[in-house]
């Protein structure tokens, strides 16, 4: 964004923007241009839109995404800010700074979104078609880079044309030049009592400690030195969760794969009546919440093919099921 004048002139095609907003309501992707990187952006209430993101890039994994919002208060509908959160806003959004706080309970945030997490990432992008995009659109986004997982990511719409030329599913990509940055936004966790560096950025640590003081040095991996870099927080039913079972009693609670559930379970969901790995991520959190429940002795999942999405459904069940 070195001319104003031409995002401007040229760019700020707003007919174009439209669509993009409504294509992103209805529950379609979109590439979006930020500061940083390019997003591939999905309607951050639709848990179908989302799972579409993690089928699209083959993330083998729910990491939790980040959630663009338009403005402070889009953002404050969604997360519960403290006053360290307020100050870092102020200055920094929007911006190249993502915030994680405490998710408001009666946010309608996807659970697939935030992993099934009781926090959630934030952040105001510094780009004014995605501004745009966001204000016609009405609601927040939910956006990893744009690239398929463990590739590089995209700081321009034609390495995003070119990582997902021949894959369907992206609905459009709005072209907003070259990013500023080119690095992912710097994550600060500011959900727990003290600051922490989730990850490094263009805002420095130095930067965000001149306006809420010295924070202590402990990066995540301080936090958990097994999983350099990983995050390993997530969310896990506090009953057990039994994998690839094909026989249930009736004190278990079912989570159903395809046609043919298994029978007799004191309660069954199914994640996809039609076998649908993408509806069936689409379903997962919100399904273990609901069977997350002391009256049942513990969840049985049927089996889940590993392949495509699939892989990253057995991901997140195996966590929940060794925690
Ligand atoms: O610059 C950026 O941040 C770009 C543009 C598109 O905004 N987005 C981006 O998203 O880099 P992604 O999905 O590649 O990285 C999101 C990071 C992940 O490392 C994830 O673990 C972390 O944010 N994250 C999301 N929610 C979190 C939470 N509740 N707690 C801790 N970390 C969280
Ligand atoms: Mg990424």
């Amino acid at each position: 964004m070195k001319n104003n004048l031409i995002i401007d002139d040229l760019l700020m095609n707003i007919p174009i923007l439209e669509k993009a907003a409504y294509l992103l309501q209805q529950g379609n992707l979109v590439a979006i241009p930020t500061e940083t990187v390019y997003g591939l952006a999905a309607n951050a209430f639709l848990d179908q839109a989302v799972a579409k993101i993690y089928s699209l890039k083959n993330r083998p994994n729910f990491n939790p995404l980040i959630i663009h919002c338009k403005d402070l208060k889009m953002a404050q509908e969604i997360g519960i800010f403290n006053d360290y959160a307020f100050k870092l806003a102020e200055v920094f959004w929007p911006g190249p700074l993502t915030i994680v706080l405490p998710l408001n309970p009666n946010a309608p945030v996807s659970k697939l979104a935030t992993a099934g997490l009781k926090t959630v990432a934030l952040r105001i992008p510094a780009h004014p078609m995605t501004l745009k995009i966001l204000e016609l659109a009405g609601i927040p986004l939910a956006a990893p880079s744009a690239n398929p997982s463990e590739s590089i990511s995209p700081t321009s719409a034609s390495h995003v044309e070119k990582a997902f030329k021949k894959i369907d599913g992206l609905s459009m990509i709005i072209d907003g030049g070259a990013c500023d940055v080119g690095l992912e936004s710097t994550i600060i966790d500011l959900s727990e009592e003290n600051p922490i560096l989730l990850r490094p950025g263009k805002i420095t640590r130095e930067n965000l400690s001149s306006f809420i003081g010295e924070f202590s040095n402990n990066t995540l991996e301080a936090r958990h030195p097994k999983a350099p870099g990983q995050l390993k927080r997530h969310y896990a039913p506090s009953i057990p969760l039994k994998m690839d079972v094909h026989e249930v009693n009736e004190r278990q609670a079912l989570l159903a794969f395809g046609p043919s559930p298994l029978l007799s379970a004191k309660k069954t969901l199914n994640l996809s009546p039609t076998a649908d790995l993408i509806e069936a991520a689409a379903n997962l959190f919100t399904m273990l919440h609901e069977l997350d429940d002391s009256k049942f002795e513990s969840i049985a999942v049927m089996p889940i093919p590993q392949q495509g999405i699939g892989i990253a459904i057995n991901d997140r069940l195996s966590r929940a099921a060794s925690s």
